[in-house]
């Protein structure tokens, strides 16, 4: 029996509340999403009743608390179906686990001459890390563009692709314009060529499939905070092989298998990707918030959250002097827009005193800004628990910040 969508909201506790004398509505959830009630009790329960250090103790508290941790990462694995529950390493959210494959498999596997492909419609995290690796081996960075319509331009692509090529990172879901990558086909033709794939799942894993063995992905990178879940934790998942082959990232406890002065040795998948004490509740919290998720049907979701996009772009297309922008095939969860004559940043702050939460500015994507020729966007970002009323309630606010212009001027 699977839980109906229209009982969500109720599940969110933080919805219920005035923001400026009127109901919230919470359309920031590619920042972050909002906690379902039992994530927040899984973290109270954990700090309450089972709080210890991991993989150190050998009593009741640290038993407890381990196996809650590693029951997580098999939660996890399970989720996005990884064939071994030690794919999985936990980092601090996705940043942390682009870096992590940034420099451990920049330091095995390139060198100068080499070259790594991102695309113009990345995160800075998905772009930065790899600008950095470049410069410091000497290699070649190469970023695909995007066209009008804020869909990659797969041909340049394609031409990309060489046997100097080290890997692809790209992002399955745009965290500025919402388009959805063709990201099967890209890993695919990289795979033809015989380069490995870094998938940013950051804007997708909470909204689309995400199974990594259907999708044959190298390296699938994604933030628990969301997908419902606590901020401080994300996840790395990375095919055995390649985990194996690369050197550790952080060192220092935990991490090592063998230490004396003169030789160190590591310890086994995953611990060797996990220095130090971690982030104890951070998984246990993040698999609360996949049972939670599990509990919908994903037909009945996707289908949920494309009509409410549908819904929103359908509205917003009607404000008199709005562009919306990038028209891509497959868009997911994001509208961006700009008013004219209103700044992004005045329009986010006089939402807000409608109690209407958004995001403005570059959205650390000042690559896709440049190339829209435009400082920033308002971004309205959509969740499992936004409704209908949430996009009118979003309509309204910014037909009355546009009276208030007019009145102005
Ligand atoms: N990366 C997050 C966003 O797109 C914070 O807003």
């Amino acid at each position: 029996m699977t839980k109906s969508i229209s009982s969500a909201r109720a599940d969110f506790p933080i919805l219920n509340q005035l923001v400026n004398d009127h109901p919230l509505v919470y359309l920031d959830n590619a920042a972050t999403a909002q906690k379902p009630r039992s994530v927040i009790d899984s973290l109270v329960h954990y700090y309450e009743f089972d709080n210890a250090n991991i993989h150190r103790g050998n009593h009741t508290l640290a038993i407890r608390a381990t196996e809650a941790h590693e029951a997580a990462r098999s939660t996890i694995a399970g989720f996005i179906n990884a064939q071994y529950a030690h794919e999985i390493v936990f980092t601090r959210g996705t940043t942390e686990s682009i870096n992590l494959v940034a420099y451990s498999f920049g330091e095995a596997f390139v060198k100068a001459g080499d070259e790594i492909i991102v695309t113009e419609l990345e995160h800075h995290s998905n772009y930065v890390p790899w600008f950095l690796l470049c410069k410091r081996k000497g290699a070649t960075f190469r970023v695909v563009p995007f066209d009008q319509d804020g869909e990659l331009d797969l041909e340049v692509f394609k031409s990309m692709l060489s046997e100097k090529t080290r890997l692809v990172a790209v992002n399955h879901v745009s965290n500025s314009l919402g388009t959805v990558n063709p990201i099967s086909e890209i890993i695919q033709l990289a795979h033809q060529a015989g380069v490995p794939v870094l998938v940013d799942a950051a804007q997708s894993v909470q909204h689309l499939d995400h199974d990594v063995q259907a999708l044959d992905a190298d390296f699938y990178a994604f933030s628990g905070h969301k997908i419902y879940g606590p901020t401080g934790v994300g996840v790395l998942y990375g095919k055995e092989k390649w985990l194996e082959e690369m050197p550790p990232f952080l060192s220092g406890g935990e991490m090592i298998e063998n230490v004396t002065c003169d030789k160190v040795t590591f310890n086994t998948l995953p611990f060797k990707f996990e220095a130090g004490t971690p982030d104890v509740s951070g998984p246990i919290g993040l698999a609360a918030a996949i049972d939670y998720l599990i509990q919908f049907d994903p037909a009945e979701l996707k289908d949920y959250e494309t009509d409410l996009l549908n819904y929103g772009l359908e509205l917003l297309s009607d404000i008199p002097d709005l562009t919306i922008y990038g028209n891509p095939k497959h868009r997911s969860s994001i509208l961006p827009f700009n008013v004219a004559g209103i700044q992004h940043y005045d329009m986010g702050v006089l939402l807000d005193n409608y109690g209407i939460a958004v995001r403005t500015g570059q959205h650390c994507t000042q690559p896709v800004m440049d190339a829209l020729g435009i400082t920033g966007t308002v971004r309205a970002s959509l969740a499992l628990y936004n409704t209908r009323e949430d996009i009118d309630a979003l309509v309204n606010g910014i037909k009355r910040v546009q009276r208030l212009f007019r009145r102005k001027s």
